[in-house]
């Protein structure tokens, strides 16, 4: 059964898959309409012909490859010609490489940066001011490498660690305007982020028992709407990162190494 249709928008990167698909997901659910982005131009189509129907919802397909300098502009850029105000922006698109720093291809490594650190600020940046004006809420995938340095992830996890910074420090700035920003921190989670960092050698997944994205997202959309600051599914995951706290970093480090592996 469709939620009444709302007036409210919703901008959503990497939402041809995973956690972003399944956000993106709980707000068609709740009548919110949509602004998919991702690479995946095909993919993102099917996807808003089927909430269309299903949920009555408007779903605006705006394909985009975040790791291109200029893309982020470009795709405000074309939000705002649409004549579409945003009201929660999620900046879930991201990725991964596996591997020892020295080895990885720097390409990649840059682009990933792009991805996960320059477009999310920016599109933060660009959309801000609107989200001001209509009071709206700012989701941020940052993740468990958040809180850690994570060798043969070295770059990955650093980038996490500036998404969860950023946020929490944007949220405290933001404080009392109405607007909220929450880092959502999940741990090891089914999507195609394995495969695309080429990780399935590490040894931390083959012990790992994954979330799935649904789960991740139901509980990343609820704390955005509580505007909480920082939420990290899974009480086991909470715990991890809670006693991190408490171990020299190289100390941690170290174990991450060992974690991480390939096996
Ligand atoms: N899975 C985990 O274990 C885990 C844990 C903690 C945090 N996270 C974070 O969760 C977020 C979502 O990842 P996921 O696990 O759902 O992985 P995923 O299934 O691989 O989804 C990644 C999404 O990002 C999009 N994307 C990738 N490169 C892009 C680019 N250059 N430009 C635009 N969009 C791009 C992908 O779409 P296209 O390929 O169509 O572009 C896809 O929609 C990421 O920020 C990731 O770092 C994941």
């Amino acid at each position: 059964m469709p939620a009444s249709p709302s007036a409210h928008t919703a901008l959503v990167t990497g939402a041809s898959g995973g956690i972003g698909r399944a956000i993106a997901e709980e707000f068609a659910r709740a009548g919110t309409n949509l602004v998919l982005s991702a690479r995946s131009e095909a993919t993102l189509n099917e996807i808003a012909a089927d909430w269309r129907a299903r949920y009555g919802v408007t779903v605006t397909v705006l394909p985009t490859d975040l790791s291109e300098p200029g893309a982020p502009a470009a795709l405000a850029g074309r939000v705002v010609a649409a004549g579409i105000g945003i009201d929660y922006l999620v900046n879930n698109a991201g990725f991964g490489t596996f591997g020892l720093f020295a080895q990885t291809d720097l390409e990649a490594t840059l682009g990933m940066l792009r991805v996960n650190i320059e477009a999310l600020t920016e599109l933060t940046h660009r959309f801000l001011p609107n989200i001001l004006a209509r009071r709206g809420r700012i989701l941020n995938v940052a993740s468990t490498a958040s809180f850690q340095p994570g060798p043969y992830m070295a770059v990955y996890c650093a980038s996490k660690a500036y998404v969860l910074s950023f946020s929490e420090a944007l949220a405290a700035e933001l404080g009392g305007t109405g607007v909220t920003v929450t880092a959502l921190c999940p741990g090891a989670t089914s999507s195609g982020f394995q495969e695309r960092a080429r990780m399935q050698s590490s040894g931390f997944l083959k012990r790992m028992r994954l979330a799935t994205s649904d789960s991740v997202a139901a509980a990343g959309y609820q704390a955005m709407m509580a505007g909480r600051a920082v939420y990290i599914p899974g009480f086991a995951n909470r715990l991890m990162v809670f006693s991190v706290r408490f171990a020299p970093r190289n100390m941690v480090a170290a174990l991450s190494k060992r974690v991480l592996a390939p096996a």
